[in-house]
């Protein structure tokens, strides 16, 4: 981590304070004054300001019920950011850990532990995540069999890894993937002749959707552990 970043995330400093302190050789990683704020230090790094031993604040890890209409952004854009439902401190230090499109709802995961979303999102880790679909058209037979052997995406080289689908509905289907393409789900369906009317997530590893529209709360060390 940088050493600016490191000082925020171990004070109250902001990041522009954090650098004018380590350009005025108040910071200390092993003894040595680093002035340089993007340094990369380590958390076993005994790191000191003006000669106080930080020790960072614990990673947060949240899940939300974005409504829809918002954007999966730390800014708002031509809708509001879900950060507007965020009452939390702090909250430019979190990040989203795969995006939900400005008009689908349902859960998404919010963190400052790069590591645990890096995990979850890389396509390696298999990660599964469930969307309740509502379509167009009734989930037609060869779709299953289809999306479960994996489809060509338009513009895409790389069939998608194996999903699998189930009708919820008459119009509706639960549908289980483990990667996060740009608008996956509504580009398989479009793949074979139908038409996403609504999108909602509802789980991602281990971690269910519990809240109403605009909430949010902390996850349980085993939903962290189990994602
Ligand atoms: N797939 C989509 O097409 N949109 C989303 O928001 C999420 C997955």
């Amino acid at each position: 981590m940088r050493l600016d970043k490191f000082i925020c995330k171990s004070t109250d400093l902001s990041r522009a304070e954090a650098r004018r302190a380590i350009a005025a050789g108040e910071a200390r990683v092993n003894g040595e004054v680093i002035t340089h704020e993007a340094a990369q230090v380590h958390e076993n790094n005994h790191i000191t300001l003006a000669g106080q031993r930080l020790v960072p604040r614990p990673f947060r890890y949240l899940m939300m019920h974005k409504p829809a209409g918002t954007l999966c952004s730390n800014v708002d854009g031509v809708y509001p950011s879900l950060f507007r439902w965020l009452h939390i401190d702090k909250p430019d230090e979190l990040h989203i850990v795969g995006r939900l499109d400005a008009d689908t709802t349902g859960l998404v995961l919010l963190t400052d532990d790069g590591r645990w979303s890096f995990n979850i999102t890389r396509p390696e880790q298999h990660c599964a995540k469930v969307y309740r679909v509502t379509l167009r058209d009734p989930l037609a037979e060869h779709v299953a069999p289809r999306f479960a052997q994996g489809l060509l995406l338009q513009g895409e080289t790389r069939p998608t890894l194996p999903a699998r689908v189930e009708p919820a509905g008459p119009r509706e289907a639960l549908l289980t993937i483990t990667e996060g393409r740009f608008h996956q789900v509504k580009r398989m369906f479009a793949a074979v002749g139908n038409r996403v009317e609504s999108l909602h997530r509802e789980q991602v590893g281990n971690v269910r959707l519990d809240l109403p529209p605009g909430q949010w709360r902390s996850l349980t060390s085993d939903e962290v552990a189990g994602v």
